[in-house]
């Protein structure tokens, strides 16, 4: 991982397709790969609002960018022959659990269907050699204890936005054995993270931008499951991950082909509260209040993952620890209020993040 500079450097002039880059991973990845000097083509809906870190990055004018739905195999597939890409990262997904309760069909159709159209997307393009297949944590059956989970345990889940990442890991791994195991050259690897914070998240119903809207706003904060335990992890922790994991793949396709992890230290999973607590002490004001317990949907309480694989196969290890990861993002946040330019914001994180990994 020392060497994650140069290894992310080898990406200078090559051509890679994400898919949800207009999303809050997706931007952070489509910046961190265009200062790389890659030629990036982003597939997915358009922004949702005006202050999404898309829009602020002027990401449209700076990739070759297709508002497509993934959904859309025959637009998708057009945009793959397009685009001749030699990587490609998946990470279009309805993302959020509440919104799975609320409208599961579509959750369904886009994480599992959507994948299904990505995969065949890939097994047509003869000019894809490294695939980077994003799911979550959430992919394991939940069994509420203390161990982390590893790459080898039992998936499931409970709601169905967990269900649909589970289902979509059986999808990949059938595309894996059926097509991908044989042919020459090519790479593939499912990644699974935690629950990612950091700057440039305005999604509805996620702990992060709830807490920066309300502070804005003077407003209290209402947390839902304040004793929910979560691994939190900033941005650019798991995007090292996949990019250590997808150059490791260009140049060993086989041996590192398969499912990671790439989760926070130990230290970092915390509660809900203890987050909120921490963003509201680094912002320097603001209170936090028990929201009223009005949702019947079951949430996981304790998840957190195991990631002895990639940092003994990939010398991949997680480098900020939550005070850090709190900081980084009430920074971001900060500058976002101050109204300064956050593409300078994002790019010094980012420089910020690789003189750690070199420590
Ligand atoms: N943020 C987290 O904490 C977290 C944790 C674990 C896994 N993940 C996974 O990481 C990936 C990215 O998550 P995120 O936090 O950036 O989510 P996000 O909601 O910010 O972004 C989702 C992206 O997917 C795109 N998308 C959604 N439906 C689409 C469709 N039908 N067609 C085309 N594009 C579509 C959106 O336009 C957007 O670009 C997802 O696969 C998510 O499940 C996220």
């Amino acid at each position: 991982m020392g060497n994650l500079v140069e290894a992310i450097a080898s990406l200078r002039g090559k051509r890679v397709l994400l898919t949800g880059d207009t999303g809050f991973k997706g931007s952070w990845l489509a910046l961190w790969l265009l200062e790389a000097g890659a030629e990036v083509y982003g597939y997915a809906l358009p922004p949702l609002r005006p202050e999404d870190h898309f829009n602020l990055l002027g990401l449209r004018h700076r990739l070759h960018h297709c508002d497509g739905d993934i959904r859309d195999r025959p637009q998708l597939s057009q945009f793959f022959q397009e685009a001749q890409p030699e990587f490609v990262f998946h990470l279009a997904a309805q993302a959020l659990v509440r919104a799975s309760y609320q409208d599961p069909q579509t959750t369904f159709d886009t994480n599992i269907g959507g994948s299904v159209n990505l995969l065949e997307c890939v097994r047509e393009t003869a000019s894809v050699r490294t695939l980077i297949y994003v799911t979550s944590d959430k992919c394991y059956r939940n069994q509420e204890w203390l161990w982390g989970y590893r790459e080898n345990d039992p998936l499931g889940g409970r709601d169905p936005y967990s269900a649909s990442k589970a289902a979509a890991e059986i999808v990949f791994a059938a595309y894996g054995d059926s097509f991908f195991a044989t042919r020459p050259d090519f790479g593939y690897g499912a990644v699974r993270a935690g629950n990612v914070i950091g700057g440039g998240d305005w999604s509805s119903d996620r702990l992060v931008p709830d807490c920066f809207r309300s502070l804005s706003a003077n407003q209290t904060l209402l947390l839902r499951h304040p004793q929910a335990t979560r691994p939190w992890q900033h941005v650019l922790e798991p995007l090292s991950g996949y990019l250590t994991l997808a150059i490791a793949l260009s140049e060993h396709p086989k041996q590192f082909s398969g499912a990671w992890n790439f989760g926070p230290q130990a230290e970092a999973n915390r509660t809900v509260a203890a987050l909120a607590q921490g963003i509201i002490e680094q912002w320097g004001s603001g209170a936090i209040a028990i929201a009223p317990q009005d949702s019947p949907w079951h949430e996981a309480g304790l998840l957190h993952l195991n990631c002895d694989k990639a940092h003994h196969q990939l010398g991949w290890r997680s480098r900020w620890d939550f005070n850090r990861t709190v900081a980084e993002t009430v920074d971001w946040y900060r500058a976002f209020s101050t109204g300064a330019a956050v593409t300078h914001k994002s790019i010094e994180q980012i420089q910020r993040y690789l003189e750690t990994v070199d420590d």
